[in-house]
């Protein structure tokens, strides 16, 4: 494994609609996912997308630690590392909700995102096997987030006031409220 380095915008790699896994059990694949669990966990991020070390292939790879949850909403819960290969999200309440987002391509910045409230996702795992999860809340927002890195969108392009894209050490400005947000 090895800690590599991570597209930021304006890359090429980022932008593009990244090709799916043929066989998510070949060691290339297995290689490919240990390098970008070990990058994650140097960049201190919560999930990462294939594209984001500049391989444009369908993997993404997050958890979500218990603290950035709502804990009582079903579907919004810790969710162990998770590897999803060839993803695919169903929304399932288009109703937007707003939450504060970075991302480890998008370095120093935090925007506001409105997104799905809930969806189901799927995909294979390393052994080739089919994960179906429901997920609401941050764990949604997660998910979402890493799977349009797979279609070469970022967060600012999901944004609808770009008054609220910012920079993290400007962030004592906000309200109160507002949440830590995490960079994805
Ligand atoms: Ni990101």
């Amino acid at each position: 494994m090895a800690i590599l380095k991570i597209a930021r915008m304006g890359h090429p790699a980022l932008g593009r609609v990244a090709d799916p896994i043929e066989d998510p059990t070949a060691p290339a694949v297995r290689q490919l996912v240990g390098d970008m669990v070990e990058t994650m966990r140097d960049a201190l991020g919560t999930g990462l997308a294939a594209p984001q070390i500049h391989v444009c292939r369908r993997v993404v790879v997050f958890f979500v630690s218990a603290d950035r949850t709502d804990g009582d909403a079903g579907g919004d819960e810790g969710v162990p590392l998770t590897v999803l290969i060839n993803p695919r999200i169903e929304v399932l309440d288009p109703r937007p909700e707003l939450g504060w987002e970075g991302c480890l391509s998008v370095p120093e910045l935090m925007g506001e995102v409105p997104r799905p409230q809930a969806i189901r996702y799927s995909g294979l795992d390393l052994a080739g096997a089919e994960l179906v999860r429901e997920a609401e809340g941050f764990h949604a927002r997660v998910v979402q987030h890493e799977c349009d890195h797979l279609d070469g969108i970022l967060y600012p392009q999901r944004m609808s006031d770009l008054k609220r894209l910012i920079f993290s050490s400007e962030m004592r400005h906000l309200a109160p409220a507002a949440e830590n947000p995490e960079e994805i």
